[in-house]
């Protein structure tokens, strides 16, 4: 299996997991991490609706959990009828842990159908090169 089948399924598997009763548009992430190991995540909804959580911020809690920072590259599948991005939110959570040039991809039920360097998703993004009163995070800028 290559390594984009592997991504997709991760993503599949963790979408038939996800719990939104209110919008009932369930969404799975999965991303690879600097090891090449897979974390994946569900949107989380809450009655409370701000209070939910989206795909992507779950697998980016996996990922830090099991003691990686990197995102390599990362896979959002929806259910299909439109295509579905990282939310502005979440574009945020990932530029923490991504490059300029780490793939994104979309997919639906059947595949991936676009690909994107992340930098396109979020040009100029404000991160922790920025905050250079901290040098144990702060990185080189790209
Ligand atoms: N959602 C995600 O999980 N990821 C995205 O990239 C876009 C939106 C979720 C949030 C909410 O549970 C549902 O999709 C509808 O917005």
């Amino acid at each position: 299996m290559d390594g984009l089948t592997e991504l997709f399924d991760a993503a599949r598997a963790a979408q038939k997991r996800a719990y939104a009763p209110y919008s009932k548009f369930r969404v799975g992430a999965a991303l690879r991490a600097a090891s090449g190991a897979i974390y994946s995540g569900c949107n989380v909804e809450n009655a409370a609706f701000p209070s939910g959580v989206c795909a992507e911020t779950g697998a980016i809690s996996q990922m830090i959990l099991a003691g990686e920072t990197k995102i390599v590259e990362m896979l959002v599948v929806s259910e299909g009828v439109t295509l579905v991005t990282p939310c502005g939110g979440c574009r945020q959570r990932i530029n923490e842990f991504a490059r300029p040039n780490t793939k994104i991809y979309s997919a639906d039920p059947r595949g991936v159908k676009a690909t994107y360097d992340f930098s396109n998703l979020l040009p100029h993004a404000f991160g922790p090169e920025h905050i250079d009163q901290n040098e144990d995070i702060a990185r080189e800028p790209t």
